[in-house]
């Protein structure tokens, strides 16, 4: 098992550039499922998740070639099994997402259930509820979940979420593509990678509407075919390198950072006194001698993104006074605050908001990855602590962070992975 060793206290100065969104790729892969000919997605991140997604494809039939530019031919799948199965679901909770594009263009699929996993209990019932409302029957047995087109296609209906969720609005609005009619969808995901989803829909021929807002209309079509389509920079990458050069008081130029997407972000880091400067090529972000103290709430899209919760904890650490970070997105999604006190933070969590007493300085030593994001604020806070600060279980990084340790060097960033560590 890999581990990151990272000797804290270098600014982190020069330039790195932001590549495509894990986020908006997977529902992207999925969607290629939907076409009758191959796609091809150009600007594809380097993510274990990404692979992840192209064994699952190819497990359904599809042909998958290519790494950093893919191409998916969807034209074999008829033939396969038309599962998802446990192995793969359960590393990665994205794969619920092909339900909605097999059930469309094939009429049935089925898919493990994902079950709980580190950041809370996380079920899939809004994408059943919406399938079903779609004409879908639904049934659960051994673990999966069946759905099926009675007639083979999909009916077109009205349907508002109870909640906000993202992969539940893609899956809901890929199956409404190919639905007979048109169909209204309420209470809608607004996040960048559905707005993604909905543009990549209406290349292939769908016709989609108001993606972004909270209502999304589709007029279900009879056939889509294969696109050729760039995946968008990703903003949560953006956000966590900016908090990097913030933390560090470093001077960096993200290349590509998604500025568009990324409002709710900025205006905490500038809150925090870190200054983000728009340029032609992104943005430039300084960390000040004096970060303040803040308070943030996650949200969904346009509020702020539970994805840089943790990241922002190392912020709120640096800067002198009391910080609060509240989590309304998920359930149980501090665990990077025992291993951020393990570096020395002050941080007390009670209900879903942690308390951070910042100003008091971090000294390395070794810390737990537990998940994707969490891991990347332990990076963060190892770079600015004093000594070594070893990282393990590293997977969850890889997840969705392109060899980190490659990416953050050229700025000085004093990290290297050691591989044939411990767990
Ligand atoms: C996506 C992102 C993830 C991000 C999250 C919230 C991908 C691949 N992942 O995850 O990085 O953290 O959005 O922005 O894009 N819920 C239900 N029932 C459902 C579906 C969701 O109760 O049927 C709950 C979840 O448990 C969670 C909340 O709704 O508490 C939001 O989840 P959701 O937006 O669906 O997250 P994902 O799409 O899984």
């Amino acid at each position: 098992m890999d581990k990151i060793v990272i000797h804290g206290g270098t600014p982190l100065r020069g330039e790195i550039r932001v590549l495509g969104a894990k986020n908006a790729a997977l529902p992207t892969q999925c969607a290629a499922l939907i076409a009758d000919s191959p796609t091809t997605l150009r600007h594809l991140p380097q993510l274990s998740d990404v692979q992840t997604m192209n064994r699952l494809l190819c497990g359904l039939g599809c042909e998958v070639t290519g790494e950093r530019t893919l191409i998916i031919d969807p034209t074999g799948v008829a033939k396969g099994s038309l599962e998802a199965s446990y192995e793969l679901v359960k590393t990665m909770r994205a794969s619920v997402t092909v339900m909605g594009p097999l059930l469309a263009r094939y009429g049935r699929a089925r898919v493990s259930l994902p079950g709980g996993c580190a950041i809370g209990a996380r079920p899939i019932d809004q994408h059943l509820r919406g399938l079903e409302a779609l004409g879908a029957e639904v049934t659960l047995s051994h673990g999966y979940v069946e759905t099926r087109a009675p007639s083979g296609r999909l009916t077109g209906a009205r349907f508002k979420f109870d909640l906000v969720t993202v992969g539940g609005t893609q899956n809901v609005m890929m199956a409404a593509a190919l639905a007979r009619g048109s169909t209204r969808l309420e209470n809608v995901a607004r996040e960048p990678e559905v707005v993604e989803l909905a543009l990549v829909l209406n290349k292939m021929g769908a016709r989609i509407r108001g993606a972004g807002t909270p209502v999304i209309e589709v007029e279900g079509v009879d056939s889509l075919s294969g696109i050729d389509h760039a995946i968008l920079p990703d903003r949560i990458e953006a956000g966590t390198f900016m908090v990097a050069a913030a933390v560090t008081r470093g001077d960096v130029l993200l290349r590509d950072a998604p500025l568009d997407h990324m409002h709710s972000v900025i205006e905490s880091l500038e809150s925090a006194g870190v200054i983000c400067e728009p340029t032609p090529e992104g943005v430039r972000v300084i960390g000040p001698d004096e970060l303040k103290p803040f308070h943030v709430t996650t949200r969904p899209h346009p509020g702020f993104p539970t994805d840089m919760q943790a990241q922002m904890t190392v912020l709120a650490i640096l800067a002198r006074g009391r910080s609060t970070v509240t989590e309304t997105i998920f359930e149980n999604r501090f665990m990077h605050v025992p291993e951020l006190c393990r570096l020395g933070a002050d941080i007390r969590v009670s209900g879903n908001t942690a308390e951070v007493h910042g100003g008091t300085p971090l000294s390395g030593t070794i810390v737990m990855a537990t998940d994707l994001r969490a891991s990347a604020s332990l990076v963060i806070a190892g770079l600015v602590a004093d000594g070594v600060t070893e990282i393990r279980r590293v997977y969850h990084l890889d997840r969705g962070y392109e060899t980190i340790e490659r990416r953050l060097r050229p700025l000085g960033a004093r990290i290297e992975r050691v591989t044939g560590a411990p767990s």
